[in-house]
């Protein structure tokens, strides 16, 4: 954790040097502030004489030291305190702002390039809200307590010091009697440490299970609607809502202790000081500004103490921030990539799954032993009911993730040789939805390759069919779509999905029932652009519609984790099997629904 935070801050040591020099000099000017007074009630409310360094400088500079100059160097002093006082607060407070702001983007951007990079894997066991919470709410904890915490406890350290060192000077005894308080309150604050920073914990992480389940909650809202399940979803945030109250309430409970717990030590030891004080001023020894500045001394003598013991809040909070951070940072979820992977080019690109084998959860088999072999420039179906692991088989060929058992391989080459990025590069994917991102329907088409041009993407979408339904947008390739933009149908949305495809002009394509959610009209629109998308490219298409596959070289049909039967569509008709069974369900009730 240590580690962490000093890679973050080393950038700023620089910064943080003048910070620090700021403090001291606010410190030093929190010392001295009380000198003018304990001057004016000495020397000349009560006449005493100047001491004699004083005396001396008056007399050279001042040109005398009568009681009016005495008082007028005491208000000047005063002001003076006061304004260098401010200067380096103003210092103190920028700079440091600017050190955790920054420290706050590195961290934020770090975590989230990690996210970024983890395997799906990560994301299926992971709610996107707890790590939004992370993202957001532990990186502002941090950023926080970086622009006020850290620094604060070394100055509170060195003014305890400072202070003690003058009432010492003052009078010992009373020194002695302040300061053996002080480690009283330490060890009460040391005593609840442990439990508040389990507390904070708690209260952490149901305060991110809270984001988890409102993000869900919100992103789910047609569904919500549609089922009328609003009252559910608003008893799911109550529990973790009141789970959240609770915990916060008891880490509240252990804090609020101890700030009046030292109030009272502290208005004791005062008492005290102010009763024995007197008498010794009454006897003579001690000044009355001498007592003035011990007394204003002791008020600020306790603060930095109570400070410090609300500190152990903020560093109980920082604490398991960073804890939550770095869970992140420290989860090595991600598809590995050798040190001295291959470039990714295929001459041939003949892609084979060698009895490949896989799981996504232990003991809960998806794929038993598949072998396939697809020619370069071979269009292959996938076909199967629903859950054979279609999908999985169409998410391991780009290593979204990797098989449990057996090996995937390019031009006879194991995947995992090659660069991650390369690999996935020579694949384009259609998928049965095509997610939009917030931006322009020009944006989204040039999502795989924004480097293309215009012509490019209007090309794109001519061949997707389309840029009829585009220019007919009110604004066109530039009309706002994705999140809270104008909102696409189904089809539409494939066409620009195609299009999508079209632009990254990958060699191979992965077809991931492209059609199975738009009724038929729309369907042949989207079959016509899918067509020229597959035109001279190695294609995998995962079929719902076997029509779609009529044109196929080779059609794998899955069962059980296993390829069951292949062959052409008219082939596996003939053989009379598990396709042929799949074909004649969906032919009668392709007839029912026309009769
Ligand atoms: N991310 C996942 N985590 C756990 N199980 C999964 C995941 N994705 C799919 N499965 C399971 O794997 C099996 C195959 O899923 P999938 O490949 O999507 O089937 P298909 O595409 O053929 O309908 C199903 O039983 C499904 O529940
Ligand atoms: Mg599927």
């Amino acid at each position: 954790m240590l580690r962490l935070i000093g890679n973050l801050v080393r950038p700023y040591r620089r910064s943080l040097g003048v910070v620090l020099a700021a403090m001291v000099l606010e410190t030093l000017m929190g010392l001295a502030a009380p000198w003018p007074l304990k001057v004016v009630l000495d020397n000349v409310v009560g006449g005493r004489r100047l001491p004699q360094w004083m005396s001396g400088f008056f007399g050279a500079a001042w040109g005398g030291a009568g009681k009016q100059q005495i008082a007028l160097f005491a208000g000047i002093g005063a002001l003076a305190i006061a304004a260098i006082g401010a200067v380096a607060s103003y210092i103190d407070s920028y700079i440091s702002e600017t050190v955790s702001q920054n420290v706050a983007h590195d961290l934020r951007m770090r975590t989230y390039h990690h996210l970024q990079r983890l395997s799906l894997s990560y994301y299926d066991k992971h709610r996107a809200g707890a790590s939004l919470s992370t993202l957001t709410s532990d990186i502002d904890t941090i950023q926080n307590f970086a622009s006020s915490g850290t620094l604060g406890i070394l100055i509170d350290i060195l003014a305890v010091f400072g202070m003690f060192v003058l009432m010492f000077w003052l009078n010992w005894q009373f020194a002695l009697l302040a300061a053996a308080v002080a480690p009283l309150l330490l060890w009460l604050v040391s005593r609840h440490k442990k439990t508040l920073k389990s507390a904070t914990r708690a209260v952490r992480s149901n305060e991110s299970e809270m984001v988890a389940v409102e993000m869900h909650g919100l992103e789910s809202q047609r569904v919500v609607e549609a089922f009328g399940a609003q009252e559910l979803e608003e008893a799911r945030l109550n529990r973790v809502s009141q789970a959240t109250v609770q915990s916060a309430l008891r880490a509240r409970k252990i804090k609020a202790l101890l700030s009046p717990a030292m109030s009272i030590a502290v208005a004791a030891s005062t008492g005290f000081i102010l009763w024995r004080g007197a008498g010794s001023v009454v006897a003579g020894a001690m000044t009355a500004g001498g007592l003035t500045v011990f007394l204003s001394y002791m008020a600020r003598f306790f603060k930095p103490v109570q400070d410090l013991a609300k500190m152990t809040n903020a560093v109980a909070q920082v604490a398991v921030a960073v804890e939550r951070v770095q869970t992140i940072l420290a989860t090595d979820d991600v598809i590995p990539e050798r040190p001295n992977a291959r470039p990714a080019n295929f001459p041939r690109g003949e892609i084979a799954l060698e009895n490949v084998g896989f799981q996504y959860i232990d003991g809960a088999r998806v794929l038993a032993d598949v072998s396939l072999r697809i020619q370069p420039g071979q269009f292959v179906g996938i076909v199967g009911p629903t859950g054979s692991g279609k999908s999985t088989i169409a998410s391991l060929i780009p290593r979204f993730y990797d098989p449990s058992q057996g090996a995937i391989t390019i031009d006879g080459v194991d995947i995992r040789e090659f660069q991650l990025q390369g690999l996935r590069q020579h694949f384009g994917f259609v998928l049965q939805d095509t997610m939009l991102f917030r931006g322009t329907v020009a944006e989204n088409i040039a999502y795989g390759r924004p480097s293309a041009l215009e012509r490019e993407i209007v090309e794109a979408a001519q061949l997707a069919n389309a840029h009829e339904f585009i220019r007919q947008m009110p604004e066109g390739y530039q009309t706002m779509v994705g999140d809270r933009g104008m909102t696409l149908s189904g089809g539409q949305r494939q066409r620009i999905g195609i299009a999508r495809a079209l632009i990254r002009n990958s060699p191979a394509l992965i077809l991931d029932e492209p059609t199975a959610a738009l009724d038929s009209e729309a369907e042949e629109r989207v079959m016509e652009g899918l067509m020229r998308l597959m035109q001279g490219r190695t294609v995998i298409m995962i079929a719902h519609h076997l029509s779609t596959l009529e044109t196929a070289d080779q059609i794998f049909v899955l069962k059980n984790g296993v390829i069951a039967e292949q062959g052409t569509h008219q082939r596996l008709l003939l053989l009379d099997g598990v396709y042929a069974g799949l074909h004649k369900a969906q032919t009668t009730r392709a007839v029912q629904a026309a009769g």
